[in-house]
């Protein structure tokens, strides 16, 4: 099989913008009209809508996921390539003038795919911050930028330099967020009336 298909499969799968595409589908507006206009599930639970919410997360990471395993079930080895296909894939997608997410869901996918401790405690540091100080921007990006050093770890060494590009791009796309966390104004979670961002 060529790997480049492993690229173009991972690339469609990462840019299927679910948080958008399932809260149009309830009849709850455009996403990018609402919050922070991201198309994540912190932005879906902004419309009130934690099913959908869960729903995305659940999707997005689902989609980098699959992603990974594709490329390794059926094209040989190719995992780190595709990863980064779909990852870049949610963050730029075409169909949406490359306007995507901020890619904690889809990297938490892609690390349990790859090697399933690191995602393992990604997804522990993530939830465990965002449930302790409720600000999911930060909790994102410490869980993103745990990744590599999770990967050197568990002496998965290829995967280090891999998973430091994509934790510095979930950075990248977090500026806005950044800003906000140093001016004190990012909102929290689950708190009415303080999280409109
Ligand atoms: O995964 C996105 C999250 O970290 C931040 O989302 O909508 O608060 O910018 P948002």
């Amino acid at each position: 099989q060529d790997p480049a298909l492993a690229l173009v499969i991972g690339y469609l799968l990462g840019s299927i913008p679910f948080g958008l595409l399932l809260t149009r589908a309830a009849g709850a507006g455009d996403l990018r009209q609402i919050g922070s206009g991201n198309i994540g599930a912190t932005n879906v639970l902004r419309t009130g809508r934690k099913g959908l919410a869960a729903a995305t997360l659940i999707l997005d990471a689902l989609k980098g996921f699959a992603a990974v395993w594709i490329a390794e079930r059926y094209f040989g080895g190719t995992g780190v390539m595709a990863a980064a296909a779909a990852f870049l894939g949610h963050l730029y997608p075409v169909w949406l003038r490359f306007r995507g997410g901020k890619g904690v869901a889809t990297m938490l996918g892609i690390v349990l795919a790859l090697h399933w401790p690191i995602g393992l405690i990604y997804a522990v540091v993530w939830l465990g911050l965002l449930a302790v100080f409720r600000i999911s921007s930060l909790a994102g990006m410490t869980a993103a930028v745990g990744a590599p050093l999770s990967a050197a770890f568990f002496a998965q060494f290829d995967l280090v330099l891999p998973l430091m590009a994509l934790a510095l791009l979930v950075v990248w796309k977090h500026r806005e967020n950044i800003e906000r966390l140093l001016s004190g104004a990012e909102p929290r979670v689950g708190k009415r009336g303080r999280n409109g961002a």
